[in-house]
């Protein structure tokens, strides 16, 4: 009950989450620096390496299919890898070709992300380094790619935008995968369903008006929305079945425009 009753606060401190708009970034810099710091603690100290080994053929769900689908021809590209976590997509990078650089707040996740980049043999092409996404130290107009799997709904969007436009060459691409607020009163109803939430405290999925507020960076964005039904099947009870429904959610994405409002994660892109 307790469980519960920690999990609807949770939600619903995520649903307008006030860090989102904190002044002070470097206030949400440290908040999630120390959540993610113990986070990759456990990882680094029982580095499991079934999960970390890099399989050209994984089977990945579609949002993630169609993020890596946007960076087919990258070989020979420069490409910067933001809240790069654990590594998992600067790794992909790299093994296709990319010269690529991650960065990350939390100094025990660049440890994780370069022990992952070591492991996999691709530590040659990989640059990591400890930075935050609100003030980048690199030079204008330098990478041809600015991607990120959960990355924006971490960061105070109006100084990332600057920072990851500025950093952008002409013509350049931003290419985020983030978790989607439907409407605020679906988060109501979902903070009553019994499944775990797990948010850092500057977390909280993004809305669409904030993406339109990022997009002001941008010549040009274009979302492409996933997650419809699957969502209710997050339920212990029908996660068996929840794999199944990817391509039924597709089908009625596609088709079913109005849908796209009820959807759960989008993959955002934006040309510079
Ligand atoms: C969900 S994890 C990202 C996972 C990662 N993209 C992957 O695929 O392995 C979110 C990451 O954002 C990082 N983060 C949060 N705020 C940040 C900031 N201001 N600048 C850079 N990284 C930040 C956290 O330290 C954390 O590692």
């Amino acid at each position: 009950m307790f469980n519960y009753i920690k999990n609807v606060r949770t939600v619903l401190k995520t649903i307008d989450n006030p860090l989102k708009r904190l002044e002070s970034a470097s206030k949400k810099d440290s908040l999630e620096k120390e959540f993610w710091d113990k986070e990759a603690e456990e990882c680094l100290l029982s580095f499991d390496e079934d999960l970390f080994r890099y399989d050209e053929n994984e089977e990945f769900p579609p949002r993630h299919r169609y993020f890596y689908s946007l960076l087919e021809s990258i070989r020979g590209k420069h490409i910067l890898d933001c809240c790069c976590g654990y590594g998992f997509t600067t790794v992909k990078c790299a093994k296709r070709g990319a010269y690529i650089t991650g960065i990350d707040i939390s100094p025990k996740m660049i440890e994780l992300a370069k022990k992952n980049a070591e492991f996999n043999q691709v530590s040659q092409n990989v640059n990591l380094e400890v930075m935050s996404a609100h003030k980048l130290s690199f030079e204008d107009n330098i990478f041809d790619y600015v991607v990120g799997i959960g990355a924006l709904h971490h960061l105070n969007l109006e100084l990332a935008g600057k920072e990851i436009s500025r950093v952008l060459k002409p013509g350049g691409k931003a290419i985020f995968l983030e978790p989607r607020i439907p409407f605020k009163w679906i988060m109501v109803l979902r903070s009553l369903i019994p499944v775990r939430c797990y948010e850092s405290p500057g977390g909280g999925s993004l809305s669409d008006r904030e993406v339109h507020q990022f997009s002001r960076y941008f010549s040009t964005s274009k979302p492409q929305y996933f997650i419809l039904l699957r969502k209710l099947f997050r339920l212990p009870i029908l996660k068996r079945f929840a794999s199944k429904l990817d391509s039924t959610d597709l089908y009625l994405i596609n088709r079913c425009q109005f849908l796209k409002k009820f959807c759960w994660a989008f993959v955002l892109e934006f040309t510079k």
